[in-house]
């Protein structure tokens, strides 16, 4: 069977690399319908909020992921293991009945942590990482590290146990273009950072900018990166030329288009270095459209049928799993989800839904500003 379905297939086809690659149907250059069985995802970045937006957005990751690591952001953040574990029974009770989703729980760090506190929870199995954000950096950081020698003791701790130090990395000094952070903060921060305790075991969390990937890939090992969604989509000008699009803006902020192509070949590339954290961050619609409005992209909705278009784009689809499904479950050394998760090419565009409906207000879905034709079969968005 196979032999016959590969001699039908059209030499143009652009998924021609996928009808080699195990468990896929063929495509639309060949006319027929293309379907993409992955092992089911993780996503390996996610503000899931609390009470009301919680409940609103929880089913829409829940329906596609398998795990997610829980950024620790609220307000008041979660920086000991009792608000990590109470916080992690209230995402279990927003659940939709019977829906399997493990929330991978994290702590956000503080100049105050007390490193037996995150030993214990991490040891046990509660927390699976912890969160670094410098303080002032983004949404909800302001407990955040200012003095990083103070969480030093902190950090030791950290890599004698093996626990991964999520990066926030942008510096956060008035005198520093907001488009540069990103890059000033791998030199001035990051890497000596890395340098003093060098067996911790670091993800630079949603990267922006080529100096990002570069970081990365220069270094053997302990050190990974993860990419959004919205930033293989995006660059500055799509945020700010025509009138500013409030759904566009996020932290780290859009770059030049060199850098969105550097994200999109370190994300298709396969490397294992690289992974999916949607940091899909819902904000309330009067919240972003506004004189002063908050930074995040609700993403996770229809991430998983953007990467797929995204991945197609590159001639990448075969490495979708990797990115998506491989690559982050082995940085964390978590098994591989037994589950799969089938995406299906339509012939005509898809419509997502706009917006996901909370008691406090809508939360608008991240719109890529092009046509997606793939979609999650079964599943009615
Ligand atoms: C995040 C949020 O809203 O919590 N915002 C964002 O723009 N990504 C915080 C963060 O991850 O920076
Ligand atoms: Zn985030």
């Amino acid at each position: 069977l196979l032999k016959k379905t590969i001699a039908r297939v059209s030499k143009s086809c652009v998924l021609y690399p996928l009808h080699w690659y195990n468990r896929s149907a063929l495509c639309n250059a060949c006319r027929m319908t293309v379907t993409l069985k992955l092992t089911r995802p993780d996503d390996l970045h996610l503000h899931l909020r609390d009470g009301a937006m919680l409940k609103a957005v929880l089913p829409s990751s829940a329906a596609h992921f398998a795990r997610a690591l829980i950024m620790p952001n609220l307000v008041p953040p979660v920086v000991t293991a009792a608000q990590a574990s109470s916080y992690r029974d209230r995402i279990l009770s927003a659940l939709p009945d019977d829906q399997p989703f493990e929330p991978l729980m994290t702590l956000y760090l503080t100049e105050d942590t007390d490193p037996n506190d995150l030993s214990a929870a991490f040891q046990s199995g509660l927390i699976r990482a912890v969160k670094l954000y410098p303080a002032g950096a983004t949404t909800n950081s302001a407990s955040g590290v200012s003095n990083f020698e103070r969480v030093r003791p902190v950090l030791e701790r950290m890599a004698d146990i093996g626990c991964p130090l999520c990066v926030h990395g942008e510096v956060t000094d008035d005198a520093v273009d907001i488009f540069d952070r990103e890059a000033v903060f791998i030199d001035r921060v990051l890497d000596p950072l890395r340098r003093a305790t060098p067996e911790l075991r670091v993800v630079m969390e949603h990267i922006t900018t080529a100096q990002g990937v570069d970081y990365v890939r220069a270094n053997a090992s302990g050190l990974a990166a993860t990419i959004t969604t919205h930033h293989l989509f995006l660059n500055r000008n799509h945020m700010l030329v025509g009138g500013i699009k409030p759904h566009y803006y996020c932290l780290p902020v859009a770059k030049r288009e060199e850098h969105r192509l550097a994200l999109r070949k370190a994300a298709t590339s396969g490397d294992d270095r690289f992974f999916l954290g949607t940091d899909s961050a819902p904000h309330l619609d009067h919240h972003k459209e506004s004189a002063c409005g908050c930074a995040g992209c609700f993403t996770a909705l229809n991430t998983m049928p953007l990467l797929a278009h995204v991945f197609q784009e590159e001639a990448a689809l075969d490495k979708l799993e990797a990115f998506t499904s491989l690559n982050g479950a082995k940085f964390y050394k978590l098994p591989v989800n037994q589950d799969t998760l089938t995406l299906e090419k339509s012939q005509t565009p898809v419509r997502f839904a706009k917006t996901v409906v909370s008691e406090e207000g809508d939360v608008t879905v991240f719109d890529p500003g092009v046509e997606i034709s793939w979609q999650v079969q079964n599943h009615v968005l």
